[in-house]
């Protein structure tokens, strides 16, 4: 395991008042960028061949290092070309997505911002659920076996990205019957049926809160909320009734884009301290608990009930609506200031303070 004090070591090798901020070239990177830009740092991007033409469209990289494949970050030689460069990572959802978690936690000596030990609580729904009921969240209700389900509910797949073959059911004889399908059209293998993770689905519309947990501020900040355009659930909308049952389509759910949302203002009490309760938690599970952005995954319904489903313990790409102008933020700390340029604000303030040893791992 990579631990704190190897880190603090590497730190202290580092050139701390020339620090470069990478990430990889994907997710939510432009915003990461353009933040780290406006703090005063140096940006590197780890990027595929493909990609490069977006990020010599925006001239946000000051650097643009090539790789194969994202997992070439973990070669020694090139971790420690970025060590040389004095670079703190900043985790997205292509670092979980393309790195596994022992990837992650023992191999990658570059220091992170955030808290690696709850990348691995993010991966695992178990735990992930551990966490969010510690908090005292209201979460959807879980089934253990088909048998149990009484109510629609959502069938997730183990590793789906995307929510890709996911699927609804409302009894344990429709269950079977998806299952059957799902089999038949080989989404799904028969060893895989029993990792199904099966939740009640709860019937309410998408909210996602981000959050900004300061080390340097003591403060959980609230910095936007987004919802998500998703294939193909949001155009199953747009066919009449009779012709969605003729083909007999099942909803999807990969993500397109995102749109930003304003709340109802009454909502929000009720979601800050969520976002308070979530930290907390993280202390005892993972110390020091999330350094930086968190983003949780919510349905809201006609009770104006909020039920937590998922956690993402790092920047999500929704913040990317608030790239120059979220409002949120607006409303804590004046003009342009959104989560990429928040996660440069908190290094640039550690650094100066001498606390990079607190907000890295
Ligand atoms: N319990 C639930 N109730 C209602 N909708 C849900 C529930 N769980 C997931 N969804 C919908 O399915 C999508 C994908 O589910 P999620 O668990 O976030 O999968 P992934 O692991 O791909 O992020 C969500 O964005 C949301 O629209
Ligand atoms: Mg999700």
């Amino acid at each position: 395991m990579i631990t704190r004090k190897k880190i603090s070591q590497i730190l202290s090798s580092y050139d701390q008042e020339n620090l470069a901020i990478c990430t990889l070239g994907s997710h939510s990177a432009l915003n990461i960028f353009k933040g780290a830009k406006e703090e005063g740092f140096k940006t590197v991007c780890v990027c595929k061949e493909n990609d490069k033409i977006l990020y010599k469209k925006f001239p946000l990289a000051d650097e643009i290092l090539i790789v194969r494949e994202f997992a070439d970050i973990l070669k020694p030689n090139f971790q420690k070309k970025l060590t040389q460069l004095n670079t703190i990572l900043i985790p997205h959802g292509s670092f979980t997505a393309y790195l596994n978690t022992k990837q992650l936690t023992n191999s990658l000596f570059v220091p992170m911002f955030g808290n690696r030990q709850l990348l691995d609580w993010e991966a695992d729904r178990e735990k992930q659920k551990q966490w969010l009921s510690n908090a005292g969240l209201k979460l959807p209700k879980t089934f253990q076996k088909p048998e149990q389900i009484n109510t629609l509910t959502i069938a997730k797949l183990p590793g789906a990205k995307g929510g890709k073959g996911y699927f609804l059911s409302n009894s344990p004889k429709s269950f079977r019957k998806k299952i059957k399908e799902m089999i038949r059209r080989g989404l799904l293998s028969r060893k895989d049926v029993r990792l199904i993770h099966l939740q009640e689905y709860v019937l309410g519309v998408n909210v996602y809160p981000h959050y900004f947990s300061s080390i340097i501020n003591r403060d959980v900040e609230f910095l936007g909320v987004d919802k998500r355009y998703e294939s193909a659930v949001d155009a199953i909308g747009r066919l009449p009734a009779s012709e969605q049952l003729e083909i007999g389509i099942n909803p999807t759910y990969t993500i397109v884009g995102n749109i930003p949302i304003m709340l109802r203002e009454s909502l929000l009490p009720e979601l800050i301290r969520i976002g308070e309760s979530v930290v907390k938690v993280s202390n005892d599970i993972a110390p020091p608990g999330v350094i930086g952005p968190f983003c949780l995954e919510t349905v809201i319904t006609d009770n104006l009930d909020v039920y937590v489903f998922e956690i993402s313990a790092r920047i999500v790409a929704g913040t990317n609506v608030g790239i120059g102008i979220s409002p949120y933020a607006y409303l804590r700390y004046g003009e342009n200031m959104y989560m990429g340029r928040r996660i440069a604000l908190e290094i640039k303030q550690a650094a100066k303070q001498k606390k990079l040893g607190e907000i890295v791992t």
